[in-house]
């Protein structure tokens, strides 16, 4: 065998163990059918990007919220989605799939209301909540998400 031959072998060997990996992964999240922590990037979304990425935890909130508590299709008041929509990889759910300039809540505007509105609520009322301060949700660019 040439050693031409051999590399390509080798590099064979390589793309199929990355496809087994990749199947796997694909696998995991459709069954459980959501993101562990989320970094929030829509930079393309804004005419100007003032703050870094915000990181999401999405799993620490699965634990005590309901899906359909944050995610929603509202029709006349009433919110509609369908759980079964909640997988990876269906930018219908996203927010800004709905909340652009024509809803009363803009992107960043309703980011913020459900971020902050709830975490001032569990304030207030005295619970565990989450960060209020905007270098606590907006991280440093490029920081990898910590696990
Ligand atoms: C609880 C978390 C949280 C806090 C606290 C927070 N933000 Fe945000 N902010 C977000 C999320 C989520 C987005 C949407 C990011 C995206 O779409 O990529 C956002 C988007 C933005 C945007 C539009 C995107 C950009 O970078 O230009 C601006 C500006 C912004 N926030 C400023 C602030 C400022 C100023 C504060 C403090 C007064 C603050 N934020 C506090 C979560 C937070
Ligand atoms: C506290 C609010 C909150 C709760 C509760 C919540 N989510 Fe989410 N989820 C979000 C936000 C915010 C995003 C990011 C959306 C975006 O990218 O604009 C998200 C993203 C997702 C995505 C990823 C979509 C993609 O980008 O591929 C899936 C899947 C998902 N959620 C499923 C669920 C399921 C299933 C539950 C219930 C077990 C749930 N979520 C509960 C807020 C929440
Ligand atoms: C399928 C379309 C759709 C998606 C996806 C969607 N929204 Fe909405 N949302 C709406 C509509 C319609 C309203 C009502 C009009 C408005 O308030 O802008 C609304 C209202 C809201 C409100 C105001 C509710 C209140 O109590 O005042 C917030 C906050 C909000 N959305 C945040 C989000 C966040 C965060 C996401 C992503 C996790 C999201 N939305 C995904 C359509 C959507
Ligand atoms: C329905 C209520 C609710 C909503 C909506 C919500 N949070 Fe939280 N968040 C919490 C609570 C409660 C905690 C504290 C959880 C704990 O300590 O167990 C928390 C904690 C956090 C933390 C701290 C995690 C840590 O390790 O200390 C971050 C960061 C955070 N939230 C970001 C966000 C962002 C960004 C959004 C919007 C995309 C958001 N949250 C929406 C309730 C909420």
């Amino acid at each position: 065998m040439t050693l031409k031959r051999m590399i390509a072998n080798i590099n064979n060997g390589f793309y199929i163990v990355m496809l087994c990996g990749l199947i796997s992964l694909l696998a995991s999240s459709i069954v459980f059918g959501q993101e562990d922590d989320l970094l929030l990037n829509n930079t393309d979304a804004y005419p100007i990007v003032q703050r870094a990425s915000v990181y999401f935890p999405h799993d620490l909130h699965t634990d005590s919220f309901d899906c359909l508590y944050c995610h929603h299709d509202y029709l006349d008041g009433q919110n509609n989605l369908d759980t079964d929509e909640l997988y990876e990889g269906n930018s219908a759910i996203r927010c800004r799939a709905c909340h652009d300039k024509g809803l009363k809540n803009e992107l960043k505007r309703a980011y913020h209301k459900q971020c902050l509105g709830c975490h001032r609520e569990s304030r207030i009322k005295g619970v565990p909540s989450g960060p209020e301060l905007c270098g606590e949700c907006h991280i440093k660019k490029n920081q990898s998400i910590p696990h």
